[in-house]
């Protein structure tokens, strides 16, 4: 196993990730864990990732300095490689200029890091600070000339620094440089799987559990979908899941939730019909940010009310995931739209929470599932937000409406599907604006609702682009939204990237 400890650099999930990717087990752990704890983990390897602060600052993150004395082989990146320096007695200074970017360096002799990697390279650079002295028993393997020290080893300690970010595509042969320190210097063998991870998981959660019992909020989403279904493998049932139907479900969603986990997983699911509260609640309402408020604070509401006559649930299992984390990390970020997430905590809830999927991303969900069984249609199920149907029909409400976007959506689902474009389609949908025009349906005037059909093609939600639906996949599409659908008498193909748009329509 190797250990990353976090000194807070944007990037460090990644190089857990890139270190999984070659089948060696990582795990990222705070810069504050003690020798003893590392100890007990047995690591192979330890890298110091990379972190905004300068090692002069006075309240800069620190290592246990001990870890240096424990035989274990250390790869410092960035902020670590400032913080081995100093340790070993070399000298930091701030540079003259923050170097941000790509950046050419030239290697002494390609051994170490290095061994069977081009002399000339082009890496990836983010860093105010460098190292100006190079400790004495380290070597200077690698310059750049606004980095004159850009790697520093120590070969016989095993001891590796490099001031570029090796775990960032940029960095062309940086995947190479961190397999030759996981394998060569620290022995690793890379027989790890997700097989493995799962059992890893399910060991800590019985440990932590015990003979007490679980609550988990099921959406029938792929992050709470894999999250139950793992507990479920680990506890049995001492794990309920709870499914709040708030009425604004795509069609057939609630059946296939309750076959799927309920039958498929014999799992003990209980179904909450909330529709009535929800839609009651959102009468008259139009406004968008309300509509969102309303919603995720009734699936609270609902979910404290049916949670408190279960008896003796001491934890909540959610599926936060790491990118989840990044972005609600970003406290300078504005607030686009409030997103809900099926299973937000309510705050007064005494529940300890258990997350299993905190450190992995999406794509290694999607593994761990078909790992675990999971039916390929949940793994791959498209991205479906909280507040569901709600947000797609604009402004107010009503259930005629909800009926024509359910509907229309059924439609373009099974288009989509017999296309093959599924899973090439990050996420498709269907919009109601609130907007009526005339039309001419056997021989008469009609004046009717236009739907809007959304289809994105994107990574992680974040931007987007519109996805390039074939005419004759879109014509099939149109043809049967106008004649299958009730008060539709036109379509329209909403072709804005995000940004300037977002993905939802409100
Ligand atoms: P936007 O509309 O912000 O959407 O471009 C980006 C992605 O997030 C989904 N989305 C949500 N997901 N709760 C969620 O769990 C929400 O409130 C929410 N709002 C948007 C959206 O479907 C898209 O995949």
């Amino acid at each position: 196993m190797i250990v990353v400890l976090d000194f807070g650099s944007q990037y460090n999930q990644l190089i857990t990730r890139r270190i999984r990717e070659f089948g060696v087990y990582s795990e990222l752990h705070p810069h504050t864990i003690t020798v003893e704890e590392i100890k007990e983990m047995n690591p192979s390897g330890i890298i110091f990732s990379g972190g905004p602060n300068s090692v002069y600052d006075e309240n800069s993150f620190r290592a246990d300095e001990r870890i240096f004395d424990l035989g274990i082989p250390v790869l410092g990146i960035c902020y670590g490689m400032q913080l081995m320096t100093m340790h070993f007695g070399g000298k930091v200074e701030k540079a003259k200029h923050r170097e941000y970017g790509k950046a050419e360096i030239k290697i002494q002799e390609a051994k170490g890091l290095f061994e069977n990697l081009p002399t000339e390279q082009t890496v990836w650079m983010s860093h105010g600070d460098l190292v100006v002295e190079v400790p004495e028993s380290f070597e200077i393997v690698a310059t750049n000339p606004s980095c004159p020290i850009a790697s520093i080893s120590n070969e016989e300690k095993k001891l590796y620094a490099v001031q570029f970010h090796p775990e960032v595509r940029h960095s062309i042969y940086g995947n190479d440089m961190l397999k030759n320190f996981v394998f060569n210097a620290c022995g690793c063998k890379g027989d790890w799987s997700m097989e493995n991870f799962i059992e890893i998981e399910m060991e800590k959660i019985r440990q932590e559990v015990g003979d007490r019992k679980v609550l988990c909020a099921l959406s029938g989403g792929v992050d709470s979908s894999v999250v139950a279904v793992l507990i479920h493998k680990a506890i049995g049932d001492q794990l309920t899941c709870m499914f709040v139907d708030h009425g604004l479900l795509r069609k057939g969603e609630a059946d296939s939730v309750m076959k799927t986990f309920s039958e498929g997983f014999n799992m003990n699911v209980i179904k909450i019909d909330a529709q009535d509260r929800f839609l009651n609640k959102l009468k008259g309402v139009s406004d968008p940010e309300q509509k969102r408020k309303i919603i995720g604070n009734e699936f609270i509401y609902v979910f404290d009310d049916e949670a408190k006559k279960l008896d003796g649930i001491d934890f909540l299992a959610q599926g936060t995931l790491y990118t989840d984390i990044i972005e609600s990390g970003t406290a300078t970020a504005q607030t686009i739209k409030s997103h809900h997430n099926v299973g937000g905590l309510p705050e007064d809830m005494e529940f300890k929470l258990i997350e299993p999927l905190n450190t992995l991303f999406k794509d290694e969900v999607r593994a761990l599932g078909t790992e675990l069984g999971i039916p390929e249609d949940i793994v791959w199920r498209q991205p479906f937000p909280g507040p569901g149907l709600g947000i797609r029909v604009l402004g107010e409400i009503t259930d005629e409406k909800l009926e024509i976007v359910r509907e229309s959506d059924w439609i373009l689902r099974e288009e989509i599907k017999k296309a093959g474009l599924d899973r090439e389609i990050w996420q498709y949908f269907t919009v109601l604006p609130d907007i009526r025009s005339v039309g001419v349906m056997g021989d008469a005037r009609t004046y009717d609702y236009a739907i809007g059909i959304r289809a994105v093609t994107s990574i992680d939600g974040m931007t987007s682009d519109w996805a390039r639906i074939p005419w004759d996949v879109l014509e099939k599409i149109s043809v049967r939204l106008v004649n299958e659908v009730n008060n539709i008498n036109r379509v329209v193909y909403d072709v804005t990237s995000k940004p300037p748009s977002t993905i939802e329509w409100e």
